[in-house]
């Protein structure tokens, strides 16, 4: 049995001003699709089911101040998820999936995660289920699957995983074909990612994870048992309200905060767990920064992306993006403008990543 699991609880500061505490990125329609990128991450696990592979309603993992912005989107897109597990406070990914594991583990069995972020795009939904599938069935014998892409330059803002070809192994014949990760650096810097890209035996990690929930659990027991121990007591404490499953609040904002990629992905390989890599080719993209919506955007014949009303004059590759009026430009190269009714940010497009540094400055003013 598979159980989806979405993680919405991020924060999409570098999408500022149009990402807001109160209305972080991925539940914005960022590309022409009308759909925001959480709907789009329900909709594209829907086609998950096969002969072999029973699916479950999907697990919701997101922040209590978003839990209507969860539910009215979900029910725009008629998905009505199994439960909705609601964080006091945002304590990064490990926790968030340690708590939709505790949960599957309750609802019976010993289901496969499908962990998925909320803020992606990808273009081939056949090719997106094919790749879930195989790495469902990698996963079936206790391996950890990764799904990775094919670099095309060397983004500082994801994970890299250095593969090895199939064979061997403790999970079994369904993975005899299934590369196995030899490393995993998340985040790594300029220089390193250059190397990487110019070895060419890495990929990046698309933030997908397919593996059992006693799996997850023991290794975050084996490499982090205090944020698996510390989960489970507010795990422990929680209560439920219909689809809302609150863990307890002062034992959850006692839970030490990281990623998943930090938790137990880098420290996996070399380890006991059989750490494998699905390749997904489906015109992914994690809608990170600016930039990268001006990557993922239609363009006109200079370069430069529209959205809402805009005149761009005698510009190339800009992104401008209007919410409230009209905004023109003219004679602008590589450069984001976003408008909002409180507040526009105008940007290098070489500098997207830095747009989280205005937010910092902010604090809760934004
Ligand atoms: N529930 C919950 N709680 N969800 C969270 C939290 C949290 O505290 N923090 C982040 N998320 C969600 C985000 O909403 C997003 O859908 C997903 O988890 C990933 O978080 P990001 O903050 O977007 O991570 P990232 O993009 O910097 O890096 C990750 O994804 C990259 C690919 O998109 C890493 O896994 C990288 O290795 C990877 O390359
Ligand atoms: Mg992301």
């Amino acid at each position: 049995t598979l159980q989806p699991v979405i993680m919405a609880g991020g924060s999409g500061t570098r999408l500022w001003p149009l990402s807001r505490a109160g209305y972080p990125k991925q539940f914005l329609v960022l590309d022409d699709s009308n759909r925001s990128l959480f709907q789009q991450a329900a909709l594209r696990l829907q086609g998950l089911a096969a002969p072999d592979l029973a699916v479950r309603a999907p697990l919701i993992v997101g922040n209590e101040e978003h839990r209507f912005l969860v539910l009215d989107q979900l029910r725009e897109v008629a998905c009505e998820p199994r439960a909705v597990l609601l964080e006091p406070i945002g304590r990064n990914t490990a926790p968030a999936i340690t708590l939709a594991a505790l949960q599957a583990e309750a609802d019976g069995g010993d289901p496969i995660l499908v962990v998925t972020a909320a803020d992606h795009i990808v273009a081939d939904t056949a090719a997106f289920t094919a790749a879930l599938q195989r790495a469902a069935r990698a996963a079936a014998g206790g391996a950890v699957v990764v799904l990775g892409i094919t670099p095309d330059r060397p983004e500082t803002g994801y994970g890299y995983i250095r593969s090895t070809p199939g064979g061997g192994g403790a999970a079994g014949a369904d993975v005899a074909d299934v590369a196995q990760v030899a490393q995993f650096v998340e985040k790594p810097d300029l220089a390193t990612a250059e190397r990487y890209l110019a070895e060419g035996d890495y990929t990046w990690n698309s933030g997908m994870f397919v593996l059992r929930a006693s799996t997850w659990l023991t290794a975050l027991d084996r490499f982090r048992p205090d944020i698996a121990g510390a989960t489970r007591v507010a795990f422990a404490a929680s209560q439920t309200d219909a689809k809302f499953v609150r863990p307890g609040k002062d034992a959850f904002a006692a839970v030490p905060a990281e990623s998943i990629d930090y938790a137990v992905m880098e420290r996996c390989p070399g380890s006991a767990f059989d750490i494998r890599m699905v390749p997904l080719a489906a015109g992914w993209s994690d809608l990170g920064a600016w930039d990268a919506v001006w990557q993922a955007a239609a363009k006109d014949a200079d370069g430069n992306a529209a959205h809402g009303d805009v005149i761009a004059m005698d510009s190339r590759n800009t992104l401008v993006h209007a919410t409230s009026r009209l905004v023109s430009v003219v004679g602008l190269d590589d450069v984001i403008v976003v408008e909002t009714p409180d507040a526009v940010m105008v940007a290098d497009r070489a500098r997207s990543q830095d747009v989280k540094k205005i937010v910092q400055a902010l604090g809760a003013q934004q």
